[in-house]
This record gives structure tokens, sequence and C-alpha cells, in this order.
């Protein structure tokens, strides 16, 4: 298995991986074609020299889509995107792409703090992000509203 950066002509298979990735979690988190292009693209776009993919036996079978953002009087780097295809978990290469962005984010650009939205519904992946010393923010919650609903009430 090799991790290297994502190339341009492989997004759409990515956004394939992002689907299988999220096929067998609960029914709220599935993507569709059209968006994880979307999503895929407009990451890559963002900072190509973030994002990861792992290969094994010409197949990419993991990807991690990074972006590094402005905060306050630093910069951070936000993990948007961490997967690996169902059929090939357990084996550590979760655990190897966010080693390879950490270490470059760290060498390369100097960036000490990584961030990541987590489903916290079911134990797992809390526990793993947990295990790497990702702890929750005290004073942050991300909130969400229908538009609709919001011009209705102002
Ligand atoms: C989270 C994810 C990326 C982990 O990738 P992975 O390559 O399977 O993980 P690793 O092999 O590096 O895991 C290392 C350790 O994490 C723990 N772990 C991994 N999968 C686990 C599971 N399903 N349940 C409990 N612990 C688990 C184990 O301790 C494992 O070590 P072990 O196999 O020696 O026991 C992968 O499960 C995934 O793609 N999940 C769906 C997408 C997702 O939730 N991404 C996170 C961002 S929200």
């Amino acid at each position: 298995m090799r991790i290297r950066l994502l190339k341009k002509n492989e997004i759409k298979e990515v956004a394939k991986l992002l689907i299988a990735a999220y096929e067998t979690e609960t029914k709220d988190r599935r993507w569709n074609e059209k968006y994880a292009e979307k999503y895929v693209w407009l990451l890559y776009k963002m900072c190509n020299k973030l994002c990861f993919v792992a290969v094994e036996g010409g197949k990419i079978v993991g990807v991690t889509l990074n972006v590094i953002m402005p905060e306050f009087n630093k910069e951070i780097i936000e993990s948007r995107v961490l997967v690996v295809h169902p059929e090939y978990r357990r084996k550590k290469i979760g655990t190897k792409l966010i080693t390879r962005v950490c270490t470059k984010a760290l060498n390369d650009y100097g960036v000490e703090e990584m961030e990541s939205s987590i489903y916290t519904l079911t134990n797992f992946p809390i526990t793993w992000y947990e295990c790497l010393g990702f702890r929750t923010k005290k004073y942050y919650e991300t909130t969400r509203a229908n538009i609709a609903n919001i011009l209705d009430k102002v």
C-alpha cells in the first residue's frame, strides 16, 4: 500500500470511494455522485497539496482531504474527509493517511493544530480520534437551520 498525493484525474474515483465508504453507515451520511464529486473537487481546488490517497494494487482504497484555514492569529488544518474503503479497514490505512497529513502540515506549513468534525451518534469513530488526542471543543457546537425557517423568523 502506497500513500501519495491525489491527482486531478482521480476526482471521480475518489467521489465513488466516498459513496462506498458511507454506504454501510447511517442513512443521513450517504453521498450521491453529483455532490460527492463537487465536494472532492472543491477541496482539491482549495488545497491539493494536502489531499492524499492510499493506493493498493492500482486501486484507491483510502483518501484524506484537508484544507488550511486561518484562525485568529494562526492557521489550522481542517480534516474534511478521511475514509477507507470498507473492505480495506483495520489495516492501519486510516492511521497512515492521517500521519502523512500531520507530518506535511507540521513540517512544510508549520501548522500545529488539526480540527475534524466527527459523527458522534456511534461510539466509533469518535474513539478512534480520541486515541489520537482529539478532544471536543468545549464552547462550540455546529448548528444548522433550514433557510426558509430562518427567513420566516427574521
Ligand atoms: C475511521 C476510519 C478512517 C479508520 O480507518 P482504518 O484504516 O480502518 O483504521 P486503522 O486500521 O488505522 O485503525 C486503527 C485502530 O483504530 C481502531 N478501530 C478501527 N476500526 C474500528 C472499528 N470499526 N471499531 C472500533 N475500533 C476501530 C482499532 O483500535 C484499530 O486498531 P486495531 O485494528 O489494531 O485494533 C475508517 O473506519 C472509515 O473510513 N470510517 C468511515 C468514515 C469515517 O467515519 N471517517 C472519519 C471522519 S468522520
